[in-house]
């Protein structure tokens, strides 16, 4: 009943946003007593869901992976007293947007990953697609929300001579949003297939290991864990910690056990038996309220002699003790001794000796 002409979409550039416009419905209907709202869907072929946005205004950007073909459809909704108050909908116009494309799948680079470092820099690095060149020049490309314009890697990972990977720096004000990078090359003899990822680089973070672990024991059965945030940006609201013991049981190697899952930088651990050494190690990674998922640090690790402590009194102890003693064994001995001896019995051979 009520169509467009068509439907536009246009490439700004941006690395995965791209513009579409759609004509209002034909003027010779009159809608003057209903409201006029779109319902706009859009996805990257392959998708199964659609995205969904309802607007009154002709054009959105919205994002999509490049490296499929982007798919929209719009419809209009109308309700008012021209349609009796019941919302009426028009049918889906599509569209369809694919950059194009070059060189062979195969050539596109391959295992990209990204870390972002104590929330610091975004380090991502490749490896050369199957089908290239040794000649090849590869160029990382990046946008968010705030850019004017797409804008090249200027701090590249090398391995003779070869762009590998790329550290950005000075990247907060991309953090929550999304982050679109290209990775293109050029070669001599062949074109290569860009590779388009979207990113949001919270999601990403890797923490450096906490610092100044410190476990004492304020009681036999307590070990008292503590450690402070670790260097570096990473909002430390946004950090959780993993806990875990090792303890020396005597022969039995000592292997690691989860203790604890936890936002707080200390924990008292009860121990039903009392070992010789204690290992307690943390890390760290964000924790849900800033990110669905990110990367753990490293470990940081500290032991614990509680006995090895109390062994080295004894060591000194035991001795001091021992000989004390037997000097007043001996003492008393030899008097017993003495007082025996003049009934004839040798020192050594005396039963009460
Ligand atoms: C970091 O980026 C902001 C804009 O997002 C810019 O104004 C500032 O100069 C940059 N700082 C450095 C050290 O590059
Ligand atoms: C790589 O992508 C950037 C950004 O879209 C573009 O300016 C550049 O010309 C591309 N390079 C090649 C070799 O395709
Ligand atoms: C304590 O030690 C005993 C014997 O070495 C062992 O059987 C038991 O599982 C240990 N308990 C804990 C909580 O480690």
């Amino acid at each position: 009943c009520f169509l467009y002409t068509h439907t536009l979409i246009t490439d700004p550039g941006l690395l995965g946003s791209l513009d579409i416009e759609w004509k209002p419905p034909p003027s010779g209907q009159t809608f003057n007593e209903c409201t006029v709202k779109y319902r706009f869907e859009y996805h990257s072929a392959g998708d199964r869901d659609w995205k969904v946005i309802f607007t009154k205004k002709l054009k959105v950007r919205v994002g999509f992976d490049l490296s499929r073909t982007a798919e929209v459809r719009v419809q209009t909704l109308l309700e008012g007293r021209c349609t009796e108050d019941v919302e009426v909908e028009s049918d889906w116009i599509y569209a369809t947007f694919q950059v194009p494309l070059r060189g062979k799948l195969e050539s596109e680079v391959q295992n990209f990953h990204c870390i972002y470092h104590d929330w610091e820099y975004l380090k991502c690095t490749w490896q050369p697609g199957l089908l290239t060149p040794h000649s090849v020049h590869y160029g990382l490309y990046y946008w968010y929300e705030g850019l004017d314009h797409a804008v090249q890697c200027d701090n590249y990972v090398q391995e003779q001579g070869m762009n590998i990977g790329c550290v950005l720096q000075n990247l907060s004000q991309a953090e929550y949003k999304d982050l679109s990078i290209c990775v293109n090359g050029s070669a001599a003899t062949a074109l290569l297939q860009p590779l388009y990822v979207t990113l949001r680089i919270h999601n990403l973070a890797k923490p450096s290991p906490p610092k100044q672990l410190v476990v004492s024991m304020p009681a036999p059965e307590e070990l008292h864990v503590a450690w402070t945030p670790p260097s570096g940006k990473t909002p430390p609201q946004c950090l959780e910690y993993e806990v875990q013991l090792a303890e020396d049981h005597g022969e039995d190697k000592a292997s690691w056990a989860p203790v604890s899952t936890q936002m707080e930088t200390m924990l008292t651990i009860y121990r039903a038996n009392q070992s010789h050494t204690s290992c307690v190690r943390v890390r760290g990674r964000t924790n849900m309220f800033c990110a669905d998922q990110g990367f753990w640090s490293e470990w940081t690790q500290e032991c614990f002699s509680v006995s090895r402590k109390e062994d080295k009194q004894l060591f000194i102890l035991v001795p001091v003790i021992l000989s004390l003693s037997s000097s007043l064994i001996m003492f008393m001995l030899i008097g017993q001794c003495k007082k025996r001896s003049p009934a004839g019995k040798p020192l050594h051979a005396s039963a009460g000796c």
